[in-house]
């Protein structure tokens, strides 16, 4: 096929090609989760080496989730990936439904593809959702319980009000919402590095590009949260040092994060009093009651 007599139609580098299409890089963004749940779903999503490494990390977590959770309850995954959560959870506790939703299919389908093998999971109903979590297909308070994992922090912030519009919509009365790696904190070195990142995108055209990392201050965290009771913004991890730098290339960024920050990291953790950590946390999880 000879494109060539249609290059002048197109906007300047607003697409890419594959196998002889042009996709709109818009598009394109937004399907790189579906790359990487070809390439390495494990890392993806919990940065884990292999799936025992992922278990692991995943431990405190699920432990976290199961307490606020009933038998026989509704509980939606919010950008659920592969279905980690559900992978960990559901043979340690059946529910009444699991509604995972994802804006990327190759993700989805590595999760039923499990699913559909493993008995303890099949022990809960599941329905996978290919779409947008500012847009739910869902009917009004029909969930007991939503989380959300490590999803809020790649998307613009418009976005996610929109999402937590939507959660809030369909979470009933008296149901929890629990948000988990998805506000990194802004007052932190990496917070000022992202923000001048995201100004730099604001600047090229290109705000609303799904992958940096957005982040956040407590009051914006409370606004997302104000149809909500109970809410609690627990600080979790601990930083002083840049774990990145965005703008170095990828030998000397890896470089500067085994070398430098990760070990002065682990000495300023070490020296500073229990607590004053909270000053120095990564980033929020919060726990709210409809
Ligand atoms: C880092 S992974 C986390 C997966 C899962 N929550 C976990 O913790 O294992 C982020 C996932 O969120 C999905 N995602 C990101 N933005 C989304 C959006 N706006 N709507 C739906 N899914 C989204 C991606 O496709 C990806 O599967």
């Amino acid at each position: 096929m000879n494109t060539e007599a249609f290059t002048s139609t197109l906007k300047h580098q607003s697409t890419v090609e594959k196998n002889g299409i042009k996709i709109s890089k818009e598009i394109a963004e937004k399907t790189v989760w579906d790359e990487l749940a070809v390439e390495n779903p494990t890392h993806a999503v919990i940065s884990a080496k292999n799936e025992e490494d992922a278990a692991i990390k995943s431990a405190e977590q699920i432990s976290d989730i199961k307490q606020f959770l009933k038998p026989g309850d509704i509980l939606l995954d919010c950008g659920t990936g592969y279905g980690r959560v559900a992978k960990y959870l559901l043979p340690q506790m059946a529910l009444g439904g699991y509604v995972g939703v994802d804006s990327s299919y190759q993700m989805l389908s590595l999760f039923k593809k499990r699913y559909d093998t493993v008995e303890s999971e099949k022990r809960t109903p599941l329905l996978l959702l290919n779409a947008d979590i500012h847009t739910l297909p869902i009917q009004d308070s029909s969930v007991n319980v939503a989380i959300i994992c490590a999803v809020f922090l790649h998307n613009h912030k418009s976005i996610v009000d929109k999402a937590m519009l939507e959660i809030e919509r369909v979470i009933k009365p008296g149901g929890r919402v629990l948000v988990y790696s998805s506000f990194p904190r802004s007052a932190t070195l990496m917070g000022v590095q992202g923000c001048a990142y995201q100004i730099l995108l604001n600047l090229l055209g290109r705000p609303y590009k799904n992958g940096p990392v957005r982040y956040y201050r407590r009051k914006e965290i409370l606004k997302l949260f104000k149809g909500f009771d109970e809410i609690e913004l627990r600080p979790v991890g601990y930083s002083v040092i840049p774990k990145t730098l965005i703008f170095l290339p990828g030998l000397l960024e890896a470089i500067w994060r085994k070398v430098i920050a990760n070990p002065l990291n682990k000495i300023l953790e070490y020296i500073t009093p229990a607590q004053l950590k909270p000053y120095f946390a990564v980033h929020y999880d919060v726990v709210a009651k409809k």
